[in-house]
């Protein structure tokens, strides 16, 4: 059952600095809560062959190296993260390297719809493939993310869960925000237990 409409307030972790405790704790507790809702093991399962990866908002890159893991190959990824001083906007702008895929974990969440097309909309033009793992905006991940203080979680963790709940996706919230063109494969559906997983595949390629 999806929550009526997406709410976005800011997110205490990225109004930290990178190396304050209470951040890197946090991230710590992403780390768990990837486990936890299996989002490596999806992101891998969508992947296909891809080996030159850029993640948007990826983190520390915990998560990609957890991909690689479970696919049990080698990746060349680019992390793309305000923590490392790239921002996503401009990265996906400028000309760059040749990606066979773009991922997105527990990232698109943060933007609002407007900055959610302009994102698609330059990412369809840079890789083949885009696959993202978001937060299910639905009652039992609401529950459940109100519940993360029984892994430990701190303070920033607990506040960001709900959060981030809140502003994620249902439906085919995300399918809609990708530019309309000719030629690509959508997919978007619940991933166990609250997970939304979004895939575009550029038709013949991949
Ligand atoms: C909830 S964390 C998820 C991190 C990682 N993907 C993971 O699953 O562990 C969201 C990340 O997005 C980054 N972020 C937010 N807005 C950004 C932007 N506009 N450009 C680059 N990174 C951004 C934050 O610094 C943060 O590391």
């Amino acid at each position: 059952m999806g929550l009526l409409s997406r709410s976005l307030e800011p997110e205490l972790l990225d109004q930290l600095p990178p190396q304050d405790p209470r951040a890197v704790r946090s991230r710590g507790d992403l780390r768990r809560i990837n486990a936890i809702m299996g989002n490596a093991r999806i992101i891998a399962r969508h992947l296909g062959t891809a080996t030159r990866v850029a993640d948007l908002g990826g983190g520390d890159g915990s998560l990609m190296r957890a991909v690689a893991r479970r696919l049990g190959r080698e990746l060349e990824v680019t992390v793309v993260d305000r923590i490392a001083g790239l921002e996503v906007f401009d990265f996906l702008a400028a000309p760059g390297r040749t990606l066979d895929a773009i991922v997105a974990n527990l990232f698109l969440h943060h933007l609002s719809d407007h900055d959610l097309r302009r994102l698609f909309s330059l990412a369809a033009l840079r890789a083949p493939l885009f696959v993202a793992c978001e937060p299910r905006r639905s009652r039992p991940a609401l529950w459940a993310s109100r519940l993360v203080g029984l892994i430990g979680a701190n303070d920033v963790t607990r506040h960001d869960s709900v959060v981030s709940v809140r502003a994620g996706f249902a439906g085919k919230e995300l399918s809609a925000a990708w530019p309309l063109a000719d030629g690509w494969l959508l997919r978007e559906e619940p991933a166990r237990p609250f997970s939304h997983v979004f895939v575009a595949q550029r038709d013949g390629i991949v």
